[in-house]
């Protein structure tokens, strides 16, 4: 198997964290103790800008770019929100790095903060990581007793804190706006930019928000440079590792971190040991629930955005949930649709009520009571969703506009047959 530096999962243990003094043995807070007071926060944010680091909650955002959007005279306090909500069906990354070694997010998030001269940071978490939520409280505090975190850090004269808040648990807090209306105690459903949260986020004041996985990558891009950032990368569009969650129908699913753009076939037969019981690969989603299915003519696809992007989906969290041609791909849609449908805000029609709609169709199809005409009758309503509010609701047409175009032949052997042929 060809093996690949590690870098965010170089501390990862199988049974524990990485302590703080692990950490530091491996070249954890150098990037700080290196660059706080010393660096101006300007060299910060193009340093990440230069590094290509693109967003890695799903929407692939330049990192570097969005700290240069928080304006120079902004008023304080400022913001930084780390984005843990992780409720993206298949996504457990964040997880995974929180559990792996929390300190590298912590250095991240406060070498981030002082690209923008942030004071204050909030981890964002789902309530069901509550040992992740545990695990960053108390090693907050050590960072914090080694003089990395809290007033004045390491006599820079930079004040960060840094406080742990737990979701009420539903997939759209972790919508970028949605979140900053949680955060402040009022109900949440998303925001209309501009502005821009990091021009008028929480309680109107600058606020960046990133994904923990982002944030992770920033003490190494600072510590080894931009270009060695890039050159991590299989491919030329690509930058840095990424960590793959790979699940479904592979004997060994798991998180694992190969360099960006690794071929999706590699990941599959090679990381994730092969496909299970001898089945063959028919799709995948490549980047959890809110992408479109991935046939298995893309099976050789390089696994970064760009390679995503140039066969029309999105590499969104990396989440690769891959199914053999044993799996019935309307029943996974119907499943798929069911989350979108429970977990939709109510706050705009298309998706309050198309969602639900397409829903009742989808099932009626694969319980074999199905019609040819609802075809086009979902087609319509999925396309409605891209009329939504927020991108919630094209995320949840993405899967079924995919079946649609590459499975229609499915879709007509369970109106036809009269029942799931995957059930004989
Ligand atoms: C419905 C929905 C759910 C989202 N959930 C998450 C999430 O759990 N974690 C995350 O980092 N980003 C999530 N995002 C993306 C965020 O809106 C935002 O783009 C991201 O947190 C920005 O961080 P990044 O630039 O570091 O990727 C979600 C977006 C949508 C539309
Ligand atoms: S698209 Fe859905 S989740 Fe987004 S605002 Fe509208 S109802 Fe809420």
């Amino acid at each position: 198997m060809t093996s690949y530096p590690k870098v965010l999962l170089q501390n990862r243990k199988p049974d524990r964290i990485a302590t703080i003094d692990e950490y530091r043995e491996s070249g954890g807070y150098t990037a700080l103790t290196e660059s706080l007071g010393k660096v101006p926060s300007a060299d910060v944010r193009q340093t990440i800008q230069n590094a290509v680091l693109l967003g890695r909650g799903g929407a692939a955002f330049p990192a570097g770019m969005k700290m240069s959007t928080v304006p120079e005279d902004a008023p304080f306090p400022r913001y930084l929100v780390c984005n843990a909500d992780e409720m993206e069906p298949g996504t457990f990354k964040d997880r995974v790095l929180i559990h792996a070694d929390p300190h590298q997010l912590i250095e991240g998030m406060v070498l981030t903060a002082s690209g923008v001269q942030a004071e204050k940071g909030i981890v964002f978490i789902r309530p069901e990581y509550e040992s992740a939520a545990r695990i960053l409280e108390r090693e907050v505090g050590i960072a914090r007793d080694a003089g990395f975190v809290g007033k004045d850090i390491l006599g820079s004269g930079f004040d960060f804190h840094i406080d742990v808040h737990r979701s009420g648990g539903r997939y759209i807090c972790g919508e970028v706006t949605a979140q900053l209306n949680a955060l402040e105690g009022r109900r949440p459903n998303p925001r209309k930019p501009p502005p821009f949260p990091t021009v008028k986020g929480l309680w109107d004041r600058p606020t960046l928000v990133n994904n923990v996985e982002t944030l992770c990558c920033v003490p190494h891009i600072l510590k080894n440079g931009a270009d060695w950032f890039k050159h991590l990368a299989l491919t030329e569009t690509g930058a840095g590792t990424k960590l793959y969650c790979v699940s479904g129908k592979v004997n060994t699913p798991g998180c694992f971190e190969l360099p960006m753009g690794v071929p999706l076939r590699e990941i599959v037969e090679t990381h994730a040991g092969g496909m299970r019981s001898g089945g063959t690969f028919k799709a995948c989603l490549p980047g959890g629930a809110s992408t479109g299915f991935l046939p298995k003519e893309h099976f050789d696809i390089d696994m970064d955005f760009e390679g995503l992007k140039a066969v029309g989906n999105r590499l969104g969290t990396a989440a690769i949930m891959v199914f053999d041609e044993s799996t019935c791909l309307v029943r996974v849609t119907c499943n798929l649709i069911d989350f979108f449908a429970r977990e939709s805000c109510g706050w705009c029609t298309p998706c309050r009520e198309g969602i639900p709609y397409i829903k009742d169709l989808l099932w009626r199809i694969e319980n074999g009571q199905g019609e040819v005409a609802y075809l086009d009758m979902i087609d319509r309503m999925a396309r409605h969703l891209w009329n939504a509010y927020c991108a919630f609701a094209p995320g949840a047409a993405a899967p079924v506009q995919s079946l649609l175009e590459y499975y229609r032949d499915e879709l007509m052997a369970h109106i036809e047959g009269g029942s799931c042929p995957f059930d004989k």
